[in-house]
């Protein structure tokens, strides 16, 4: 073990810095790269607080575990005990070891039978990630409660942000002022689910998406989750996250270990943009990052189009039309399969229906690609329906208590994957078409939530979570080059423990482009948008009723994996010319919009939206500008560009890909056809935007000359 105690992790302008002089580690920094040399002991100095009446006589730094013993008393990292005991700690450093910006410690409490272990690991994108693990020493078994991932904030903390939703509202930001006390996000459904907060902010008062200092913490972890905003009333603030364990869900035998999911922390001295940025280069640094491996195709996705109906001919009208716009994947929905003929029975039986497909998929898959298209397919493995061939041979395959059968959710139960007959039913099935056709892609649903999640008992979401990780890894070993999406009822499984297993997330079953704009934006805070499908919708949304100009639709579209959700064998033949040219224009830019640097920009007022994506040269970048309700002056404020280089003279134009926004105008500004300003003239001038009808996008591309 080296005699080291103090350790700076530094990389792209981030430091982190763990002290371990007091036998525990303790991170005394995480934030803005501190520069100097070593200043390890005046760092430690500096921290060191004044120590006040009516306390502890001493003062005590408690590190990232949070001991009681060690006279801490907010909230522990480790709760647990054994039969009543030992759920007070106190964790000794054991082991130490450190590589290049990494760092692995292991603390014992040798009575109470417990090991702790934490590895820090600073990316060379200023992503940090944290992996924590307890592991049982003792000879009896151990109850954990809850191992939480702790960081600290600096004083100039002062506001939060996380996130809520509902089906077909998803991440809804919530920000708040930080007080004393423990701000809890809790996921109790099994999923990560549309209230989910993939990453919790905090940042300083008034930080934006360009400026302030802002950390976050996101959680690789797909099932129950927690996340932590903590002030003790001596001030000090912290932010945590964790699984969320159900009671007993973990009980460590002699011997045993939990791994706690990994946090994935970010620090920007450049606002939320800054999070982002380093959130989408960490996850395009992998080599297997769906845009490194191919361009996003331009997907088609037949639901809204013919729900349950399926009919070949039908199909091959669409799959036609979808040719000759230029799709480039054709989805085959919900409703193929077992006795599936709306959503009241089937789930379980994943083998072909024999009513609606008695040639089998074939046909269609011909057609498909004959048409030069690839093939999709959905799947919703993890559900079941009491009415299937499933349920009827095994109705102990779900996840229930005792004599309980859960309430139904769309009809439908939770299939227990933690029990091997069930993981093996449907792997083999899903393997079974998969192996028997060609099929580039699955769309695996997730539609129910889960209660009373237990296998013979036993809360068991955590055993689920990792089954179906297991599962489409295994599925994709057995089909190299098989794309998978999660969608759960629309976006409830989007997260940072699923992208390490899916290629694309269905953002929302909401395809009304208004909600979208906020969808997407709030959404794309931390995962890519070649990640996130965002379809055309009909013109008048299924989901809100709301009717939408197509040139806002598509433009909404393209700022993601595009794609179309609509019957488009009804569109008319300019509705088909825009579509194609706005095909047209996504393949020619999805490079730029897949692997640029996301730009938002704050809006003098929030009646409209005007995001981008620079490249990261900064030569080129494609910006939006989109009215969300009617502008509250009589024209509108200037639409700002932010992300240029400041000193590059830049070429901007309107462009139009999918026809003209609904214009309310008299005479329409002179700039659209093209003008050229510095960068630093567009960031602090700006444009004057022609003035739209609420629920209206244009674009503009910026070229530097
Ligand atoms: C969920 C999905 C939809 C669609 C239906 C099919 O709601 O989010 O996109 O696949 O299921 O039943």
């Amino acid at each position: 073990m080296t005699s080291q105690t103090f350790f700076t992790l530094e990389a792209d302008g981030v430091s982190v810095v763990i002290d371990l002089s007091t036998g525990t580690p303790v991170v005394l920094h995480w934030g803005v790269e501190l520069g100097g040399p070593n200043q390890a002991k005046d760092l430690l100095s500096a921290m060191q607080e004044g120590v006040p009446h009516a306390d502890l006589d001493a003062f005590q730094n408690p590190g990232i575990w949070r001991e009681n013993a060690r006279g801490f008393l907010g909230r522990p990292a480790v709760l647990g005990h054994r039969d009543g005991q030992d759920w007070s700690q106190m964790f000794e450093v054991v082991e130490v070891s450190s590589g290049e910006n990494t760092l692995y410690v292991r603390s014992a409490d040798v009575a109470a039978g417990l090991e702790v272990s934490v590895n820090f690991e600073l990316g060379a994108t200023g992503i940090l990630k944290i992996s924590q693990s307890i592991k049982n020493t003792g000879t009896s078994s151990f109850s954990l409660g809850d191992l939480t991932t702790w960081l600290p904030l600096p004083d100039q903390a002062a506001e939060t942000v996380d996130f809520t939703g509902r089906w077909v509202k998803e991440r809804q930001p919530q920000r708040r002022e930080i007080q004393v006390g423990t701000w809890a996000r809790e996921i109790r459904e099994g999923r990560s689910g549309h209230d989910y907060t993939i990453v919790q902010l905090a940042m300083t008062s008034g930080a934006d998406y360009q400026r302030g200092e802002v950390w976050s913490m996101g959680l690789q972890w797909s099932g129950n989750t927690r996340h932590l905003v903590e002030r003790q009333p001596t001030g000090r603030t912290t932010m945590g996250a964790g699984e969320l364990l159900l009671p007993g869900e973990v009980i460590l035998e002699s011997g045993e270990s939990y791994e706690a999911p990994t946090v994935v922390a970010g620090y920007s001295a450049q606002g939320i943009d800054g999070i982002t940025d380093r959130h989408y280069r960490w996850l395009r640094s992998r080599p297997n990052h769906p845009s490194n491996v191919r361009p996003r195709p331009l997907t088609l996705n037949v639901w809204e189009a013919v729900y349950f109906n399926h009919n070949l001919e039908k199909l091959v009208q669409l799959a036609d039309v979808a040719q000759g716009i230029g799709v480039e994947r054709f989805v085959l929905d919900d409703g193929w399969f077992g006795d599936r003929r709306d959503d009241h029975a089937g789930l379980g039986d994943w083998v072909v229906s024999k009513d609606v497909w008695p040639n089998g998929l074939k046909p269609l898959i011909d057609a498909v690609k004959d048409r030069g298209m690839e093939f999709g397919l959905w799947f919703e493995g993890e559900m079941i329906n009491p009415d299937s061939d499933l349920y009827r041979a095994h109705p102990e395959w779900i996840l229930h208590v005792g004599d309980r059968i859960p309430p139904e959710g769309r009809f439908q139960q939770v299939l227990d994957l933690t029990h091997q007959g069930a993981y093996d039913h449907v792997f083999g099935q899903v393997d079974a078409i998969l192996s028997e056709y060609d099929i580039a892609y699955i769309k695996w649903d997730h539609n129910r939530t889960l209660t009373e999640a237990a296998h013979l008992g036993q809360a068991a979401v955590r055993e689920q979570t990792k089954a179906i990780y297991r599962l489409f890894d295994q599925l994709r070993a057995n089909h190299p080059g098989l794309e998978i999406e999660s969608c759960s009822s629309g976006g409830g499984r989007i997260d940072l423990g699923m992208v390490e297993h899916a290629d694309r997330f269905w953002t929302s079953d909401c395809n009304d482009a208004l909600e979208r704009q906020y969808i997407q934006r709030y959404t794309q805070f931390a995962i890519p948008p070649e990640m996130l499908g965002s379809h055309v919708g009909p013109t008048h949304s299924h989901t809100t009723h709301r009717t939408h100009a197509l040139s806002f639709r598509a433009i909404t579209a393209l700022f993601g994996h595009a794609g179309l959700e609509w019957d488009v064998t009804e569109t008319t033949p300019e509705e088909r010319a825009a579509l194609t040219s706005w095909a047209a224009y996504y393949k020619a830019n999805r490079a730029l919009l897949h692997t640029g640097k996301m730009i938002r920009v704050e809006q003098k007022n929030e009646a409209a939206f005007v995001h981008g994506v620079v490249a990261q040269d900064k030569s080129r970048a494609i910006f939006a500008y989109a009215t969300l309700r009617a502008m509250p002056g009589q024209t509108p404020s200037a639409m700002r560009f932010e992300g240029l280089d400041p000193n590059a003279m830049y070429r901007v134009k309107m462009v139009e890909p999918a026809g003209s926004p609904q214009y309310i105008h008299r005479q329409l500004p002179t700039w659209l056809g093209g003008i050229e300003l510095t960068g630093a003239a567009l960031a602090v001038v700006g444009l004057r935007p022609p003035i739209l009808a609420p629920e209206n996008a244009f674009l503009v591309e910026v070229e530097r000359v």
